[in-house]
């Protein structure tokens, strides 16, 4: 890998004259570094996986994403797409199977462009979900977008797995609101909705990044949201009943007014206490709780942010924090007893000097609406709710440990999980459901172990697309969907 950065540099200035020079970064460069760790957001990754790209690109022309195709291709090198960076297991900037790769960072395509006529956005593929809707707030009090809660996860990562947030029981995934796509494919042909055809367009919006070409921008429709929404936060111990009001929840998690996720609601304070003291009295929600805000500030809210912070805070693309971090996930199709959560919580004290965390997203409403087939994202009737788990902590010398802690949760969840295949979302990728062979040979066996548990039965058809878009396997990482002929 390392004697190849000036073979590979010259190929991208004897393809692209066109000042490709100035946006590539070699080892020998000064900000090669810097650029390499800027969006590192999780430290775990580099730190197993310590092979560093050859060479890294932040394009700003499309002519500069074709030529690292073509270069990477005749050097038999791996393209690493990063948008935000932010991949549980660092697959954009790491190549865990050590195969030599290049980055294709796409910092430089993040412009946004709003018609509030249309209510529809183009959104560059490396644009951040804080400049998404830092821009539609810009433009309009009552557009939306339904997508996730940090600001620094990128758009081109976070579209590609689904993208679930605090509207998704009103609205549902990003992806359910995608309405074309522009990607430049393994011959560097660029594609939109209609030349690429909608079995690739389906694939795109859910199949997890990566895989299918290089996503150089979406267009989306925006959504409507009144000026003002509520939103509260409430905090309860095991001493103030929180075992049994979360046995409660699951009970109307999936089924409460989709107007309402958790803690987001429509209009005002009275509309949504009304809805709680109806649904869910238990918790004794009461007026003092709630705060009344416009949809941006909510997203302040949300991400940690004071609402009083300037809402150009959501433009800064540095990780809020940088810690080793490892995440997994899981469906619920059946409320947990009592003694499940109990059991939960044991082993969550376990690990209380950590910091560790358990977050239960509800599903229903409009995710139930639409078809397991209409995406690659399968996860949607049947389920009450999703599981984030989360360990992270500060020190290399923990990985293990925590990995261990982090496992052991998960398999005495197994009994109150989906089965069958265990479900999990793949955005909150987990490279210890399964990988591609060594990441140089996947073949479709190893690979629908983890693909079955990501996409279900959508699964199949993903193999086609890939089959039909890149049969050589091109586009590839430890878990990117193999062609046929593998
Ligand atoms: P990154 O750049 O690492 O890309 C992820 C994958 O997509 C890689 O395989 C990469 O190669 C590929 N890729 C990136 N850009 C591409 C492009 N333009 N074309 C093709 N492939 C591309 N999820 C959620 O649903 N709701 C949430 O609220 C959150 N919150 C959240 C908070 C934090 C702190 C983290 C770290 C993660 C989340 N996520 C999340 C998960 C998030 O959706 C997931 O990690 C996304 O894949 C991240 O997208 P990025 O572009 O940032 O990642």
């Amino acid at each position: 890998a390392w004697i190849n950065h000036d073979v590979y540099l010259k190929c991208l200035q004897s393809q692209n004259s066109n000042s490709i020079s100035k946006v590539a970064y070699t080892p020998k460069n000064s900000s090669y570094s810097s650029i390499l760790l800027s969006a590192e957001q999780n430290l775990r990754p580099a730190s197993t996986s310590p092979l560093k790209p050859t060479l890294i690109l932040t394009p700003f022309h499309e002519s500069h994403i074709q030529a690292a195709i073509y270069c990477a291709k005749k050097q038999g090198i791996q393209i690493r797409v990063r948008s935000g960076g932010h991949d549980y297991e660092g697959l954009s900037y790491t190549s865990p199977s050590k195969h030599p790769f290049v980055i294709v960072d796409l910092r430089n395509f993040s412009s946004i462009s709003i018609d509030t006529e249309s209510s529809t956005a183009w959104i560059q593929g490396g644009a951040t979900l804080g400049e998404l809707y830092h821009k539609i707030a810009e433009k309009s009090k009552t557009l939306a977008f339904a997508a996730g809660v940090c600001p620094t996860v990128g758009v081109g990562g976070h579209f590609s797995g689904g993208g679930y947030g605090m509207m998704s029981r009103k609205f549902g995934l990003a992806v359910d609101h995608i309405i074309d796509a522009k990607i430049i494919d393994v011959n560097g042909r660029i594609l939109d909705r209609q030349s690429m055809g909608e079995d690739l367009f389906w694939a795109i919006r859910g199949g997890g990044g990566g895989t299918f070409g290089i996503i150089i921008a979406w267009k989306v429709e925006l959504l409507p949201v009144p000026e003002i929404i509520t939103v509260f936060n409430l905090t309860k111990t095991l001493g103030q009943n929180a075992t049994q009001l979360l046995h409660k929840w699951q009970y109307i998690a999936d089924k409460i007014d989709p107007n309402l996720l958790a803690q987001n609601n429509k209009c005002g304070v009275d509309e949504l206490l009304s809805v709680m003291n109806r649904s869910f009295p238990e918790l004794g929600l009461v007026k003092e709780d709630c705060t009344e805000m416009s949809w941006i500030e909510s997203i302040l809210f949300f991400a940690g942010f004071a609402t009083s912070e300037s809402v150009d805070v959501l433009l800064s693309r540095t990780p809020l924090g940088r810690v080793y971090f490892k995440g997994k996930s899981d469906f619920v199709k059946q409320p947990i007893s009592e003694n499940g959560l109990e059991g939960i919580w044991k082993r969550m004290l376990e690990e209380a000097d950590g910091l560790v965390e358990m977050e239960f997203s509800p599903y229903g409403g409009r995710l139930s609406e639409i078809s397991e087939y209409a995406t690659p994202f399968p996860h949607r009737a049947g389920n009450i709710y999703m599981i984030h788990y989360a360990a992270a902590w500060n020190n290399s010398s923990e990985i293990e440990e925590k990995l261990t802690w982090i496992r052991r949760l998960y398999s005495y969840m197994a009994s109150y999980v989906s089965s069958s295949p265990r479900e999990a979302y793949v955005n909150y990728r987990d490279l210890d459901l399964g990988v591609n062979n060594d990441g140089n040979h996947p073949s479709y066996k190893v690979a629908s172990i983890w693909g079955t548990k990501y996409f279900k039965n959508n699964f199949e058809r993903l193999v086609h697309v890939k089959t039909e878009v890149d049969p050589s396997d091109f586009f590839r990482n430890e878990q990117s969907i193999p062609p046929f002929s593998s």
